[in-house]
């Protein structure tokens, strides 16, 4: 059977750590979707460590790991991250697999997604500008290139075409700068590209899953982001829900057993785009700096706001997810009172459901107001150590969503996980 873990917010909500904790349980680490915006974070002892498209089981030894078709792949950030993981005595030429469908990020796209972010001027997205949504415009435009195809003699010949193509867009933008230095990496990394293990990813991931070995899926970004049900067109370009996983690895939906959702116990967002519950005063401040709220990616500030139990509850239902993770909860330890946002007042009248148009409504969230706990939890190993305020902080919420929370991780260390519902 395959689980998942993915992120119910706007991305960032600690899935590193927490598939970096859960992997040791499981034979294959799958990711499904996103690329190079994803930055997840996880600690080997106290080495802090970020990846961006390896999944976050490959310092497991027991676990293999598969970058799926719904991934798109840039070769030169890949070929960084192997070295990386290579120097804490990884082999990825054993334990990464690559599937040969999965779509490549070429320098063009960055450039074009740079390009497309200036001419959108103040709407402007927000994007990591690492080309992905122009290399999912490729897809699904039937334009792209995929790895499978770098074996092939006509690739380069390919190559020139698309970028030709790419150069066109790029002159309509007037984008002039000068890229022939990622594309000399981008050449080279393909090369070590070449010699890692291209898959056939679907059939790969199903005859383990024949054997009866176990699957995680690891999802990147958070469901607010996700294409279709985020918070468009302030968004990224690919399924980040549950369903992604099965056009993302080739499997099909029976096999799907737990959905792990991870939130934190507030809520950030990184980029352009609504955010209801978004505190930009003091206590906004304290939770960035508390919460160490800066992107593993870019390293620009994360925004930062109470918990919003209406986006969560959204997030819950197209995910249908079984069990939730709750992260940093330590981050809420010195706050006097916390709020939960439990509804949205549009023009006068409450709602708990999530609105199409999130961004063009004057949104006032309706709070709930509790008492901090006011005491240190990042310490506790059991749930009968945890502050008794964090418990009935905690309930609240498991009654608010219908779906209980599992864990609560009380601390960016590989251990600082507490079980609290079977
Ligand atoms: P991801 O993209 O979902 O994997 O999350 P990121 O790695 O971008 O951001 C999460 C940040 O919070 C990282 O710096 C983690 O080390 C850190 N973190 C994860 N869980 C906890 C936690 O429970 N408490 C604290 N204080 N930090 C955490
Ligand atoms: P992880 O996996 C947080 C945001 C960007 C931007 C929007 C579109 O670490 O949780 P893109 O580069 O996809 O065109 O950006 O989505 N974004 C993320 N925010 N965490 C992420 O990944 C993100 N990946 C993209 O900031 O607003
Ligand atoms: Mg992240």
């Amino acid at each position: 059977m395959v689980d998942v873990i993915l992120g119910l917010q706007w991305g960032d909500e600690g899935k590193g750590k927490i598939v970096d904790f859960f992997a040791k349980d499981y034979d294959v680490i799958a990711r499904f979707q996103g690329g190079p915006n994803a930055g997840h974070t996880l600690y080997v002892g106290d080495k802090k460590i970020v990846l961006h498209q390896i999944p976050s089981g490959v310092f497991h030894n027991n676990a293999i790991n598969l970058i799926g078709n719904g991934v798109v792949l840039d070769p030169v950030i890949l070929k960084k991250e192997c070295d990386t993981v290579a120097g804490f005595g990884v082999d990825v030429k054993k334990n990464l697999f690559i599937s040969e469908r999965t779509h490549l990020i070429l320098p063009t796209h960055r450039a074009l997604d740079k390009a497309a972010e200036l001419s959108k001027g103040t709407q402007k997205i927000g994007s990591t500008l690492k080309g992905i949504g122009p290399a999912y415009m490729d897809k699904t435009g039937r334009n792209g290139l995929r790895v499978g195809e770098l074996l092939d003699k006509n690739f380069t010949t390919a190559y020139i075409k698309l970028r030709l193509k790419h150069q066109r867009l790029l002159d309509n933008y007037a984008f002039t700068e000068d890229i022939s230095a990622w594309e000399e990496e981008f050449f080279e990394a393909v090369e070590y590209l070449k010699q890692l293990n291209i898959v056939n990813g679907e059939y790969f991931i199903n005859d383990q899953l024949n054997k009866g070995k176990k699957v995680l899926a690891e999802g990147a970004q958070g469901s607010m982001l996700d294409i279709d049900f985020g918070t468009f067109p302030f968004v990224t370009s690919s399924n980040t829900i549950t369903a992604g996983v099965c056009n993302g690895l080739g499997v099909a939906p029976q096999k799907i057993r737990d959905v792990m959702g991870v939130t934190k116990a507030y809520c950030t967002r990184v980029g352009g785009g609504p955010f209801p519950t978004e505190l930009e005063n003091e206590i906004g401040e304290e939770l960035r700096k508390i919460g160490s709220e800066f992107g593993a990616t870019t390293g620009r500030p994360r925004r930062c706001g109470w918990i919003d139990l209406v986006a969560l509850k959204f997030a819950c239902m197209v995910n249908g997810v079984t069990k939730i993770i709750l992260t940093k909860a330590d981050v809420l330890d010195s706050f006097k009172e916390l709020e939960v946002c439990t509804a949205y007042n549009i023009a006068g009248k409450e709602t708990t459901e999530m609105p199409m148009n999130l961004g063009k409504m004057n949104i006032v969230p309706v709070y709930k107001k509790f008492p901090g706990w006011n005491a240190p939890s990042s310490t506790a190993t059991k749930p009968s150590e945890l502050p008794g305020t964090m418990q009935s902080y905690v309930e609240f919420i498991n009654d608010y969503l219908g779906v209980n929370v599992h864990y609560i991780s009380n601390g960016p260390g590989r251990d600082q996980l507490i079980q609290v519902s079977k």
